[in-house]
């Protein structure tokens, strides 16, 4: 976070005049962000051209247990030997880790984000000549050839080349080493007496555990990889930037020198890759040769520009690759700065061009090659082998988790800005809502309402009675949000602080002091949660009687936690400060944000003695914080363009598992426009996590401050939020269930659709909703791509019905929100305009049943009761499942082990694309046969079928006659 956005704080006062220059133009200061060129190990490791490789596979070393295969990896001109191990994984994955075989200290290992160990296929070897051995996974379609000079590995699946790794020979692993000086300075020390000397040194700062998979080198590596500074290596430790590297005017010490590592991918027959968030950019990756490569290390960008590689928030290290006939993963499980490039044969062809070479019989297979590269750890990857992208969702999900199931009122409407004043400020916005019959859940508090900026405290002049206000919230069946960051002001009356510091849990410098940094509150700690008993001390602070003036209707928001260090470099923390274990922050940067949204949720867990769910929103995350809850893109701006790239953006992260996702509708930064507002919430309403939020420097902008041309229909894009409030909540089940993202690009419901690949201005909720917002201003119209060859498609405002594949011009006036619903799909929606989610939970249903040009339809429905365990501890709930066929409609189990006491029933079903019938029959369990009360719409093909009244558990037919 950079000057501009600094108020009252002492640190603003000085760089003041700097806020003043920013505030005139509106674009990220790049040069407070690294390029690729000035981190050392990543121009290091750029210059490395594809060539061969100076790895070799020590092929004799090679032995095979039951759960994996380790051999030793040599570097031809360092002589320095590293261990891979090969595990073949159940369900079509397989794991490489590299580390080296005697590593002067252990390197780090990312713990915690996988949420067990893997289970294992057994490999055995199939094959074997001089320079390869190929490998075979019981139950899986693929082998493995490891070859060993150069080393390389192929998978193969029925014979055809799927991924190679280090095929282009870019296999960089720096291996630890004494620094020059050290070295020099003690030449008349034996060396027996430096190894002594290291091994105290590291016995008494460094991390003590040994690394797992050490192995013995063989005979030809043996004396040589541990004695490091023996070796008569090329020594790239001369590098500028290798032992110490300067950033503006910041010094990273690296005693321990460079340790980079990086690997290459080739993925032959793949053209089109994602993922890899987060960053402002389209879905599709682009081609980084010539120019940046992606970056991953979570950073507070301040003012962040659209359509580049630059870091952001949060970093999940996942690329998925797409083609017509399978899907491909890389889980890249290293938690430091990481840069990935993308380069493909094919890049900067056109289709036509493409075509040409393929019809002139010279085209070469296309294929991409991914590099990734980072600062430090191992080399930890997983393949995940699909084929398919669903199956891509399952693997990923079998290692990380998935996403939390949220509790109800948190996919209900947020309204937040930063700040809302005081008490009275509050309850003035929560009856604003009733006022204007607009349905909101949230209303949330930034960093203002505590007390100078001590997190659990309350500003006692504004917020008095947090327990009154809270209680008049509930009242109203409404929740509120309040932000607790991760940074601790230093001062020795805040209890916090000196509890931290006192039990010693502050990340501290490299000279073991404790880390003081500058963010909101002026001089600040930064909690070591990579720590346990940090995170246990976290959590347990969330107990009512902890954090006095909350109750179990405040929930929790943690924001600056990439950690923001607003005089950091690049606004984060030291690289060679010090967590627990003695491990430096360059290690675990990307993971600390993951930690910090771990401890919160599981402190709003335990004050509810495990009941309740929690809802915690994060702004830096990891692979596996879709465990924790949700995640927001940041500071973004009233803009047109933020408005567009929020779909991409959440799109990416839904694809890697984070399914909760939303962007501050209105734009953080600036004012917009009466347009761009409604448009926004539009838009909002169809994403995930909907909430409005703003600047303290903006206007006002509650809903009913819109000109009333304008609130009407954002009104109605609120309701219509609320009306699909069951459709989200069986999206989030399925997410929470399976793994499958809920908002999701049409390639992946139409896989074979190439026009699809690159689209991300549309996308579908679930496999039924095709939404396609409005992100112009002034749009009259809009161009919707509307898939499937066969399917048909129905405007869910005019029920009118379109054929795929087609790209249709809608034209749209400011209350269009284009969606489509998918013929063959049943919607269930709550059509009662409420005040807030929870006075809608017992609401009767009406189901929308689109029907195919095959005449059929199926959807579901899950209900819980919104907000405890039970649906997971003592199976409460209902998941039901809906099927039209032969012009009959049925209602049964899905999942007959759950049951859930409601009073919920079904009010309505609503037939699209329905032909008019004579009779309409209902027919319930007890067999007993009722005629319906029907009303045709014989323009529209709209059938609506009146108060069947079977409740929402019941098994029952409707015959259509
Ligand atoms: C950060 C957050 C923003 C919040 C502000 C003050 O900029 O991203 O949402 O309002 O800090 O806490």
């Amino acid at each position: 976070m950079a000057a501009a956005r600094r108020r009252r704080s002492w640190a603003e006062l000085a760089l003041a005049c700097v806020g003043l220059c920013l505030s005139t133009a509106f674009a990220v200061d790049r040069s407070n962000f690294k390029t690729c060129d000035q981190s050392s190990f990543c121009k290091r490791q750029r210059s490395i051209q594809p060539g061969s490789s100076p790895y070799r596979a020590l092929l004799d070393s090679l032995e095979l247990a039951p759960d994996a295969l380790t051999v030793q990896l040599v570097n031809e001109v360092t002589k320095v030997v590293l261990l891979l191990e090969l595990q073949g994984l159940q369900g079509n994955m397989t794991r490489i880790r590299i580390d080296e075989l005697k590593p002067l200290r252990p390197r780090y290992r990312v713990p915690d984000v996988l949420v067990a160990d893997p289970p294992t296929a057994r490999l055995s070897i199939s094959g074997r000549d001089e320079n390869s051995v190929e490998l075979t996974v019981a139950e899986g379609p693929y082998k493995i050839i490891l070859t060993g000079r150069p080393f390389r590995l192929d998978l193969l699946e029925n014979r055809s080349l799927v991924l190679s790794v280090n095929a282009r020979g870019l296999m960089v692993f720096e291996h630890q080493r004494l620094p020059r000086n050290s070295f020099s300075d003690k030449v008349s020390l034996t060396f027996g007496s430096i190894w002594d000397k290291i091994k105290n040194l590291f016995s008494r700062q460094g991390p003590t555990e040994p690394a797992e998979g050490d192995g013995t080198p063989d005979e030809e590596a043996a004396g040589k990889a541990d004695k490091p500074e023996e070796n008569k290596e090329k020594d790239d430790s001369d590098e500028p930037g290798a032992w110490e590297e300067m950033f503006k005017t910041h010094s990273d010490s690296k005693p321990y020198g460079p340790t980079s590592v990086g690997l290459d991918f080739s993925l032959p027959g793949m053209e089109h890759v994602y993922g890899i968030p987060e960053h402002a950019d389209n879905l599709r990756l682009k081609v980084t040769e010539g120019g940046e490569p992606y970056r991953l290390y979570n950073l507070d960008v301040f003012q962040y520009e659209l359509y580049n590689p630059m870091a952001l928030y949060g970093s999940v290290p996942v690329l998925l690759a797409h083609n017509i006939h399978r899907d491909l993963g890389i889980f890249w499980l290293n938690a430091a700065e990481t840069w990935v490039d993308i380069s493909s044969n094919t890049a900067g062809k056109t289709l036509f061009g493409k075509m040409l070479d393929y019809l002139q019989g010279g085209g070469e297979t296309p294929q991409t090659d991914v590099r990734w590269m980072s600062e430090s750890g191992i080399i930890d990857v997983f393949l995940l082998l699909g084929p398919t992208v669903s199956d891509i969702f399952r693997q990923y999900a079998s290692l990380t988790g998935t996403q939390a199931l949220p509790p109800l009122f948190s996919l209900g409407y947020h309204q937040s800005r930063w700040n809302y004043r005081d008490e009275a400020d509050v309850i003035e916005v929560d009856q604003g809502f009733d006022n204007h019959d607009i349905p909101c859940d949230v209303i949330w508090l930034d960093i203002e309402h505590a007390d100078g900026k001590r997190y659990f405290t309350w500003d006692s002049s504004r917020f008095p009675q947090p327990l009154a206000m809270l209680g008049h919230l509930a009242s109203k069946r409404r929740k509120l949000v309040a932000i607790v960051d991760p940074h601790i002001k230093v001062d020795s009356g805040y209890r916090v602080h000196e509890e931290l510091r006192s039990l010693g849990l502050y990340v501290k410098t490299r000279d073991g002091s404790d880390y003081e940094g500058w963010c909101w509150p002026g001089s600040v700690g930064y909690p070591d949660f990579t720590d346990i008993k940090m995170r246990e001390w976290w959590a347990n602070m969330f107990s009512f009687d902890k954090y006095e003036g909350s109750a179990s209707n405040l929930y929790v928001w943690n924001d600056m936690n990439e950690p923001s260090v607003f005089n950091g470099p690049e606004v984060t923390m030291l690289k060679d400060a010090r967590h627990h274990g003695g491990w430096e922050h360059r290690d675990i940067h990307n993971i600390y944000g993951f930690y910090v949204h771990m401890a919160t949720a599981e402190g709003l867990i335990r004050r509810s003695g495990g009941v309740e769910r929690p809802f915690v929103l994060s702004r830096a995350f990891f692979a596996g914080s879709q465990r924790f809850g949700a995640i927001w893109t940041g500071d973004n701006a009233a803009e047109w363009d933020h408005l567009k790239i929020s779909i991409p953006m959440c799109l990416s992260l839904g694809l890697v598992g984070l399914s909760f996702c939303g962007a501050d509708v209105g734009g953080f930064f600036k004012n917009p426009e009466p347009e761009l507002i409604l448009r926004w919430y539009q838009v909002g309403a169809y994403q995930p996590f909907y909430r409005a939020h703003s600047h303290m420097d903006t206007g006002r902008r509650e809903p009913w401050l819109l000109p009333p041309e304008y609130l009407g229909p954002t009104r109605d894009a609120l309701r219509q939020r609320y009306a699909l409030l069951p459709f989200w909540y069986t999206l989030f089940y399925r997410a929470h269930r399976d793994g499958h993202p809920v908002m999701r690009p049409l390639w992946v419901q139409y896989p074979k659709d190439v026009t699809t690949f690159g689209q991300d201005d549309q996308y579908m909720l679930g496999d039924s909703l095709l939404v396609h917002p409005v992100t112009e201003p002034g749009a009259r119209g809009v161009q919707v791509y509307l898939p499937g060859q066969g399917e048909v498609w129905y405007d869910i405002q005019s029920y009118q019905k379109h054929h795929g594949p087609q790209t249709l011009y809608l034209p749209v006036t400011l209350s269009s929100i284009p969606v489509f619903q998918r013929g063959g799909t049943i919607i269930p929606r709550w059509e009662r305009v409420r005040r807030s989610s929870d006075c809608m939970k017992d609401d009767p249903i009406t189901l929308y049943v689109a029907i195919s040009p095959q005449g059929t339809a199926e959807g579901e429905l899950y209900l819980d009761d919104g907000h405890t365990f039970n649906y997971q501890t003592q199976k409460k709930y209902l998941h039901r499942k809906f099927s039209f066929s032969g012009n009959t409609l049925t209602s049964s189990s899905a999942d007959p082990q759950g049951y859930f006491e409601t009073g919920v029933w079904i009010e309505r079903v609503v037939i699209l694309g329905a032909g008019k019938p004579a009779s309409v029959l209902l027919q319930t369990e007890g067999l007993l046969e009722n005629l319906l009360d029907f009303h045709h719409e014989a323009e529209t093909s709209v059938l609506t079928l009146r108060r069947p009244g079977v409740h929402v558990s019941a098994d029952w037919i409707i015959y259509l006659r």
